[in-house]
């Protein structure tokens, strides 16, 4: 947090709003995002491309977190995104996200789900499979319509990240591989079919990445398939789409890099590669999806119970926990926690922040210094925008918290919180 996130009263504040009035009016568990913040992620990665003029896009994977606020936000700072399902693709298209600028991935893109991108116009399809291919030309042909492609190969890169989350690996279920041929006949059937126009090569590598160096590799690989494609099948690549997973800082452990090094590494990469093997500069694209929902977001709590146990580190338990973020059971993700009311308080104790959910690996933190804390204090997690609302489960039949944007003094419920009956929504009695 900044020092100018602190207010007279002491308290943390969040886009010039007091957590604390935050929790008052929403309730919590809450999800706060700062706008402004993820405004200057966007702009801070545009910047880098406009430096070094090539043809972009920074395209948000919104995987991180979706919601209509979000694509809203996206949209008036001239992004692209990224959607991975029908679900992200209708709430674009409810949120009013221009559907020309959205890209639509996944390995198992089903029928529904093409023909709702091909009706909205969808900017671009990211080819996965043969299946895909198959499966893209019929429906093209039944709605008499075209579409822009670009194929996704697998890179054979694997960044060094948390093993859960790589997908660059040459064994990966994502692409198509570049060893057996396999990418060459896709890229051959693509050709041969005249409502699929195919515009450039995608890549992604993994996520929550510190260093250049992968990307650099990416950006290398993808050169070389561009080459060999235009030597061997005389068609030149557009667009080189090197994918998302720029790292961010969750705790004083992690060392990121910056997004203008990030980029800037990636497009002397490819300049360079493209210089080298004579080719035309193509229009490079990103993916970020976690570097730009993730610093903006903050989990609010109201802590309740504790358990001490002599010789061990006590349970602080909160009113929230793997329901509305996984990512520590999931993962071993860790992330810093501050008390909402002073916090700058010094620490006075090492603490484990426990979730209310029913099974024992539902803690959010297994470490965290805090100063004395009592039941009815809240407690802000820091950066938890991204995967973790995107990833918020009813189990227990606890509801999903509300989502909140602050910027320049207000505050806006974007998403509602569910209630107790939300729960039972969908249920059917059995009366057979
Ligand atoms: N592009 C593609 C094709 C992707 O598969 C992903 C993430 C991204 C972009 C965005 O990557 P990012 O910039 O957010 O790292 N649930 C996991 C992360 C899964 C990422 C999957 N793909 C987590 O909570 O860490």
């Amino acid at each position: 947090i900044r020092p100018d996130q602190i207010n007279a009263a002491g308290h943390l504040t969040i886009g010039g709003v007091d957590t604390l009035e935050l929790a008052a009016e929403f309730g919590t568990p809450l999800v706060v995002y700062d706008v402004a913040q993820i405004r200057d992620q966007f702009r801070r990665f545009q910047a880098v491309f406009e430096q070094n003029q090539v043809d972009y896009e920074v395209s948000y994977a919104s995987k991180a977190f979706a919601s209509k606020a979000m694509y809203q936000v996206v949209a008036q700072e001239h992004g692209h995104i990224d959607v991975v399902s029908g679900g992200e693709m209708t709430t674009a298209i409810q949120a009013g996200f221009p559907m020309d600028k959205a890209t639509f991935h996944g390995n198992n893109k089903s029928a529904t789900e093409l023909r709702l991108a091909l009706t909205h116009h969808i900017g671009m399809i990211v080819i996965d499979n043969f299946h895909e291919i198959e499966l893209l030309s019929q429906l093209l042909t039944e709605l008499d319509t075209q579409t822009d492609v670009m194929l996704r190969i697998t890179p054979g890169i694997s960044a060094h990240t948390n093993e859960y989350i790589q997908t660059g690996q040459v064994d990966s279920k994502f692409g198509f591989d570049l060893d057996s041929g396999q990418a060459d006949q896709a890229l051959q059937q693509v050709l041969a079919n005249p409502r699929m126009h195919m515009r450039g090569i995608h890549a992604h590598i993994g996520s929550q990445i510190f260093e250049v160096v992968g990307f650099e590799g990416a950006a290398q690989k993808l050169v070389s398939v561009a080459k060999h494609w235009h030597d061997e099948f005389g068609y030149t690549t557009e667009i080189l789409n090197v994918g998302g997973g720029f790292g961010i800082k969750y705790t004083t452990d992690d060392h990121p890099l910056a997004p203008e090094a990030f980029v800037d590494a990636i497009v002397k990469a490819v300049k360079k590669a493209a210089s080298e093997a004579n080719l035309p500069e193509p229009g490079i694209w990103i993916e970020p999806g976690r570097s730009i929902a993730g610093p903006a977001g903050y989990n609010l709590y109201t802590v309740g119970s504790r358990k001490d146990i002599p010789g061990y580190l006590p349970f602080l338990t909160v009113d929230g926990g793997m329901g509305d973020n996984i990512r520590p059971a999931l993962y071993q993700a860790e992330y810093e926690t501050v008390l909402a009311n002073d916090p700058q308080a010094p620490a006075t104790e090492t603490v484990r922040i426990a979730g209310k959910y029913c099974e024992s690996g539902d803690i959010l933190s297994y470490h965290q210094a805090l100063p004395a804390t009592k039941p009815g204090d809240v407690l802000a997690m820091l950066d938890t925008g991204a995967y973790g609302y995107a990833m918020a489960s009813n189990y227990n039949r606890n509801p999903r918290p509300a989502v909140v944007f602050v910027e320049n003094g207000h505050a806006q419920e974007v998403v509602k919180r569910e209630t107790w009956s939300d729960m039972a929504r969908l249920d059917q009695d059995y009366n057979l």
